[in-house]
């Protein structure tokens, strides 16, 4: 998308520089990963286990919304074990030999990332269950009637699958994970965190007026967190300051159109056409994202989460709903009352 660079959608990662960035600010280990307690907790035993016993960690399934930290964790699971990281992702699967010559190719123990594992093909979702359980390969060799299968040793591996779309996955490959991990939305303290790490790897000061304002303004995701950071930066050198403080911050994330809540032009954007070009909605999800330039991807999957969660927006089965905050926060209050006149003060009210 060709825009303006300060209204580059925020879950975007198709700029070099910020994929660049986002590869450094990467923790390594398990210790740098911020917050998620509960998950590094349990993560700690097993990895401990499957070290002590020389094993391949058992599969591991990670879900939760984009860039919450599924990959840098995938990442810290292989670092932790000491063994080898593959990545790859189920769009770049094409055929069943795309997979067998992946997995004949591991070395012992190696962690094997799969990212998007809802979207596997069939035929190659069944040969990773054989592999995922027997540490096998079925190989057909020959064609017709002459045709047989042969079974193939792999080395044994750990197969680390993610998604943002857990609701996808089909239930045999999903019982084959040993290791279902779901990422949440990080509360503000932990994003602060995130920040302080951020900060002192790209070695700038960060005050904690500024810290806290711009975590609270990072929609609960570290990698917002991190672009809002990087962006900040820049308004900080052309000001002339050695650090962000909060005056920066804020100036900064108002010429970024950010708003308190943390949402972007986009997000209001989508609230706005919601509640003007289809009467507060309901409006299918795919309509929805063609008035918004948007895919409908990348609005489920990023843009909805959020504002579902802030009480903006409702899933209904007949589509997508602007609550009465969503009017207020978008200043069109007035059209939720006209739509609403002599209905009881309800949110759902106007669904009927
Ligand atoms: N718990 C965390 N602590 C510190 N940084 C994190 C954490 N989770 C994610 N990040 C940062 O956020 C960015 C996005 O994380 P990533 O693993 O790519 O998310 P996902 O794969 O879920 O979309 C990475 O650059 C990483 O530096
Ligand atoms: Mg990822």
């Amino acid at each position: 998308m060709a825009e303006h660079p300060l209204k580059r959608p925020l879950d975007s990662e198709s700029q070099d520089e910020d994929r660049l960035q986002e590869i450094l600010l990467r923790p390594r280990l398990l210790n740098e990963f911020q917050g998620q307690e509960a998950i590094k907790n349990n993560l700690t035993v097993f990895l401990q286990a499957a070290r002590e016993r020389g094993q391949a960690l058992d599969h591991v399934f990670i879900s939760g919304p984009p860039g919450l930290g599924k990959t840098t964790l995938a990442g810290i699971i292989a670092q932790e074990l000491g063994v080898e990281f593959r990545v790859t992702s189920a769009p770049a699967l094409d055929k069943p030999k795309d997979l067998a010559g992946i997995l004949t190719t591991l070395p012992d123990r190696a962690v094997l990332f799969i990212d998007e594992i809802h979207r596997l093909k069939p035929a190659i979702e069944e040969m990773l269950y054989i592999a995922m359980e027997d540490y096998e390969l079925d190989w057909v060799i020959g064609q017709g009637p002459a045709a047989r299968t042969i079974r193939i040793p792999i080395p044994p591996f750990t197969l680390v699958g993610a998604t943002t779309k857990p609701g996808k996955i089909s239930s045999p490959l999903f019982t084959r994970f040993g290791i279902p991990l779901r990422l949440n939305y990080y509360s503000r303290e932990e994003i602060e965190n995130v920040l302080k790490r951020s900060a002192s790897v790209m070695q700038i000061g960060l005050e904690e007026g500024a810290r806290r304002l711009i975590a609270s303004c990072s929609r609960g995701t570290p990698r917002v967190a991190n672009r809002l950071l990087r962006r900040i930066r820049d308004f900080m050198q052309i000001s002339h300051k050695k650090s962000i403080d909060e005056d920066v911050a804020r100036k900064a994330l108002s010429r970024l159109e950010i708003d308190p809540l943390g949402l972007d032009a986009q997000d209001r954007a989508i609230l706005r056409n919601i509640i003007t070009l289809f009467q507060g909605g309901p409006v299918g999800v795919e309509t929805l994202a063609i008035t918004v330039g948007e895919g409908a991807d990348s609005l489920e999957d990023f843009y909805e989460p959020y504002l579902i969660q802030q009480g903006l927006l409702q899933r209904t089965p007949r589509g997508r709903v602007a609550t009465r905050q969503a009017y207020i926060h978008v200043g069109l209050e007035g059209q939720w009352q006209d739509r609403n006149k002599g209905a009881p003060d309800d949110p759902q009210g106007h669904l009927f």
